[in-house]
């Protein structure tokens, strides 16, 4: 990322343009962190009215909660192959390597999206009825997830790029925490911090 980053910035500026075509592995290492450590780790929704899952084995009664958790999705073997839990931009940058929206639902657990998630639903029936449900919806659907996509995607791989492409331009970090975990939440935040050195690179 760092090659790619002086590479780049050497002979252009660091615009819109050089953010969106020019850093690839940059935003690959972005999407890459995003599918291990999701910002938005679980989430739900409430049906608002009674309906049934594309695959057509869970029923899914009005006022039904449905939970589903990208942060597991992002691990899945089944969906990224045996080196799921390995940190890998290289993935990214693959010919013809495009996971879903269903697959990869960082930005994308909408209101449709989790009725017709690809992978792995857990269902909580409130009112102490519990489902949970493995299965394929991926054929019923098109590759979108719904209406309620996160709008701002890409406004954030672009923000995320310029930012990174910024900082490591002209400074190197060290890592000083140790026993790094998470914070419970609704998303995802680093208990105490991630405490780093950050040092100017030499020229
Ligand atoms: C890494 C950065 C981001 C991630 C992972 C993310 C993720 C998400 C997720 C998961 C949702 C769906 C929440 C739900 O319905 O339960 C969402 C919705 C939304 N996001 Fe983002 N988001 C990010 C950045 C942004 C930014 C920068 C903006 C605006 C500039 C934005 C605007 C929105 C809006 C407007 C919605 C609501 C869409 C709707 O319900 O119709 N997001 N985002």
């Amino acid at each position: 990322m760092v090659s790619e980053v002086d590479s780049v910035l050497a002979e252009h500026e660091l615009d819109y343009e050089t953010a969106v075509n020019r850093l690839p592995y940059t935003t690959a290492a972005i999407k890459e962190s995003l599918r291990l450590q999701p910002s938005v780790p679980v989430d739900f929704k409430t049906a608002v009215e009674d309906t049934v899952l594309p695959h057509g084995k869970v029923r899914v009664p009005k006022g039904m909660i449905v939970m589903y958790m990208p942060y597991v999705m992002g691990r899945m073997p089944s969906i990224w192959g045996e080196g799921a839990a390995t940190w890998r931009p290289e993935r990214w940058l693959a010919p013809g390597f495009r996971p879903t929206a269903y697959e990869y639902p960082v930005f994308n657990v909408g209101a449709a999206a989790c009725f017709r998630m690809w992978g792995v639903l857990i269902l909580m029936l409130l009112r102490r009825r519990c489902v949970c449900v493995c299965g394929c919806c991926v054929d019923a659907f098109p590759s979108q997830a719904g209406p309620r996509t996160c709008l701002g995607q890409n406004m954030a791989l672009l923000e995320a790029t310029i930012a990174i492409a910024t900082l490591f331009r002209s400074l190197s970090f060290e890592l000083r925490s140790t026993n790094v975990t998470y914070q419970p939440s609704v998303t995802l935040p680093i208990r105490h911090g991630l405490q780093v050195v950050a040092s100017a690179r030499q020229s």
